[in-house]
């Protein structure tokens, strides 16, 4: 018999999914139908944003936010080096400079501290952005950062993609979910099949600010407006009349390229599944945070693992990280189980790509450390009680506890 596999992470389709799938493959519309709308408007209100825009992945949405935020070759823009590259990319792709800050060796986020000391040693002004990352699901305390940013005039993109449900507490005990707009700019989401809710492939950008909101709609479909409000051109240029110029209306036909976008468009069908899928994320984040507290309290005596993931409040568990000193040995252990571990992130500063602008070895010490020793254990919502059971047993045995 062949030994049953456990991965990291792994998505959740149900019949009512194919379903759903199945009755837009029927309709007539495969893209640009009206799936999309119904899946932004359903996810600004899971999310708790005022806004939101569907797009083709989360890569998509973070090169978007980056134009819409109008970064331009040269500008600086500050990340983690414990994120997935896109999170850095998005900033390569407009031309801009990244510039990668240390993360703190608890929550595995962007430290606070060195970030202060990162923007109080360089006049005022270098640094145009910051993308957080709310990274294995963790939020980034954004209240915190969002007075940093405005000292320093400064945009935040939050990067979400590890934490739809996730949340953190401000100081007035309110509960901030993750990309609810309230502090961040703009936030991005993926529905890449491991994430919460999976699309295939797909993306979502959240935002409270109605001007960028427009502008993404625009950019992540060539640039084109059918809005006949926003048209520059004047009517007779659009309907083809050089001579005798007449003000009228615009004809139906006509749209218009103000700027140079993409085409960044998910499908009607994506965007379905996106849906149906959204009707479990309640349920599902559930689950993840009952499995971490199964491993955090399995794991709460062990003297060989380092650090961990935890039970956190408002942790949305894409990952449940642990840390642990022969991280690739316990590995490589783990897959003769059957049990495929994963290992999130080597870091983005110390890919070759990254290394060319000078980044180097030594450079984030909590980073580094965390990535020698850090190993993902399998995380997703039909992982049952009995398969946690026998990961905690085979990671405890391997060490011997
Ligand atoms: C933190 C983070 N940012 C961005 C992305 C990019 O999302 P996508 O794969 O949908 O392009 C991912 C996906 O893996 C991610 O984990």
């Amino acid at each position: 018999m062949s030994q049953k596999i456990i991965p990291y992470g792994k998505q959740d389709i149900t019949d009512e999914d194919i379903q759903a799938v199945s009755s837009v493959l029927k309709s007539d519309y495969l893209t640009q139908g009206p799936k999309i709308e119904e899946f932004e408007k359903e996810f600004a209100h899971y999310i708790g944003s005022k806004y939101a825009v569907a797009v083709s992945n989360g890569t998509a949405a973070l090169h978007l936010c980056a134009m819409a935020l109008g970064v331009e070759p040269g500008q600086k823009v500050i990340t983690t080096p414990i994120t997935f590259a896109a999170s850095a990319n998005c900033i390569r792709y407009c031309g801009g400079e990244v510039v990668f800050s240390d993360i703190d060796s608890e929550t595995y986020l962007i430290d606070i501290k060195a970030l202060k000391l990162l923007l109080s040693s360089a006049p005022m002004g270098t640094y145009q952005g910051i993308i957080p990352v709310d990274f294995a699901g963790r939020a980034v305390n954004l209240q915190e950062l969002r007075e940093l940013a405005n000292q320093y005039n400064m945009w935040i993109i939050e990067d979400a993609c590890h934490a739809p449900g996730g949340y953190f507490i401000d100081s007035k005990n309110n509960i901030q979910h993750c990309g609810n707009g309230q502090f961040a700019d703009l936030a991005i989401f993926s529905f890449h099949p491991v994430k919460h809710i999976a699309a295939g492939e797909g993306g979502m950008i959240t935002t409270n600010n109605p001007d960028l909101y427009h502008k993404l709609l625009k950019l992540r479909t060539h640039g084109i407006t059918k809005n006949s409000n926003e048209f520059i051109n004047h009517p007779d240029v659009a309907f083809g009349i050089t001579a005798d110029k007449q003000s009228r209306d615009f004809p139906l036909w006509y749209m218009e390229m103000q700027d140079l976008g993409f085409n960044y468009r998910l499908t009607d069908f994506q965007a379905a599944l996106g849906l149906s899928q959204l009707t479990k994320a309640t349920e599902r984040l559930q689950r993840r945070r009952d499995i971490a507290k199964m491993y955090t309290k399995a794991f709460a005596s062990s003297k060989k693992i380092v650090g961990n993931s935890g039970d956190i409040e408002g942790h949305a568990y894409h990952l449940f990280v642990i840390e642990v000193d022969n991280r690739a040995e316990l590995y490589t252990f783990l897959r003769t189980k059957g049990i495929f571990a994963q290992i999130h992130y080597f870091p983005t500063h110390l890919m070759p790509y990254y290394a060319q602008f000078g980044w180097k070895s030594g450079d984030f010490v909590s980073a580094e450390s965390y990535y020698s020793k850090c190993l993902s254990l399998p995380m997703y919502p039909t992982l049952s009680d009995q398969d946690v059971q026998y990961v905690i047993e085979s990671v405890l045995s391997f060490l011997g506890e």
